[in-house]
């Protein structure tokens, strides 16, 4: 049974909000394929705040481009799998229904808050934009007092609505982005490392900010971030990645308190994960991700991992689950270390 299908079980399917099943994406370059995501489970519950964590290279992106399909054209290729967005086929939706979800159902907040920023257009009328584009019915003063209200929400004066983006700092830019890809109240909020270009203090407004709006407006979010802390304040549960694949999933208790761990986990916390611990910084563990377009047999993590038996170099391990948490990890196999077989 793949993984979400356990997860999901007793969980009301109708609270589900994303459910990504066995996805595979691909870079087909001049270089050759690149095998960016490689059977990837994941689901999120309407509400939830769901921390996605990994290495560089690890598929993130990937994984929030898939899901809105925004894939770059022709080198980008969802090559099997399911993304189910409520009752919306992801995958196979038309494009007229994918404009209509960006922005509305699904917002992103990219990295850079400058790719997502029209140089040559007032904050003001990016906001405005967007509620026109997904509101047809609303009049344009009922357009100009939600920007207004965008803007007081993200902690920018609605009189610097008729600025431009580059009369803003970083942080504030990057307010401006929360602010557009929250107007239309969306149901599913992906942010891809919001706040890495921001300092601690404006980091922690904003993320108090996103965490307001979740709580107002019942936003899932998948947060995806670099930063321990973040996670551990901001989270509900999380999902690790590694090599294109979620190799441990859980609530923020199980994976930094939890009693079974991934080695790949260990390794980035660090060796005494604690909750409590102002220690924010993910651990550079030794070695490098293997090379995408030419995947390791077996465990993806195998050459670079501590724990590493016979089996691992041949066969891929299969979730195994514990309660609400998962482990994909030959380590945690019955029979392996004297545990009972099943
Ligand atoms: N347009 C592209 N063409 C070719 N390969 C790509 C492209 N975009 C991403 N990749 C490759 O796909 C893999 C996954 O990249 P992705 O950007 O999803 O990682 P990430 O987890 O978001 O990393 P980061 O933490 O650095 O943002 C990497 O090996 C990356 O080099
Ligand atoms: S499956 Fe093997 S190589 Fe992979 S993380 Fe577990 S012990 Fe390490
Ligand atoms: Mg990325």
């Amino acid at each position: 049974m793949p993984f979400s299908s356990r997860m999901n079980k007793g969980i009301n399917m109708s609270e589900q909000i994303l459910e990504i099943k066995d996805l595979h994406v691909v870079y087909n370059t001049d270089e050759g394929t690149v095998y960016a995501i490689n059977g990837m489970d994941l689901s999120v519950e309407k509400g939830q705040v769901l921390g996605l964590v990994g290495e560089t290279g690890a598929g993130k992106t990937t994984m929030a481009l898939s899901v809105l399909r925004l894939l770059p054209d022709r080198i980008g290729e969802i090559k099997s799998g399911s993304i189910r967005l409520e009752d919306t086929d992801i995958i196979r939706a038309p494009e007229a229904e994918m404009k209509k979800i960006r922005g509305n159902k699904i917002s992103m907040i990219f990295q850079d808050p400058m790719t997502s920023l029209n140089p040559i257009m007032t904050v003001g009328e990016q906001i405005a934009e967007v509620l026109e584009i997904h509101n047809r019915d609303m009049t344009k003063q009922q357009i100009e007092e939600r920007v207004d209200e965008m803007l007081t929400l993200v902690g920018i004066s609605p009189e610097r609505k008729t600025d431009y983006p580059h009369q803003f700092s970083g942080g504030m830019k990057q307010r401006v982005v929360i602010a557009i890809a929250l107007a239309c109240t969306p149901d599913l909020l992906i942010a891809d490392e919001p706040t890495t270009a921001l300092d601690v203090t404006i980091q922690d407004q904003v993320l108090q900010m996103m965490r307001g709006l979740k709580e107002k407006f019942n936003t899932a979010m998948i947060l995806i971030t670099h930063d321990l802390g973040v996670v551990a304040n901001n989270c509900d549960s999380v999902a690790i990645m590694y090599a294109g694949e979620v190799i441990e999933y859980g609530t923020v208790e199980d994976i930094f308190e939890g009693e079974e761990r991934h080695p790949y986990t260990a390794g980035l916390f660090g060796s005494i994960p604690d909750l409590t611990k102002k220690e924010r910084r993910l651990h550079p563990i030794d070695g490098l991700m293997p090379d995408p377009s030419n995947l390791p047999e077996g465990c993806a993590f195998h050459e670079r991992c501590p724990k590493c038996m016979d089996i691992c170099r041949t066969t891929k391990p299969e979730a195994m689950q514990f309660g609400t948490h998962m482990i994909r990890c030959h380590c945690c196999a019955p029979g392996i270390d004297g545990r009972e077989t099943a």
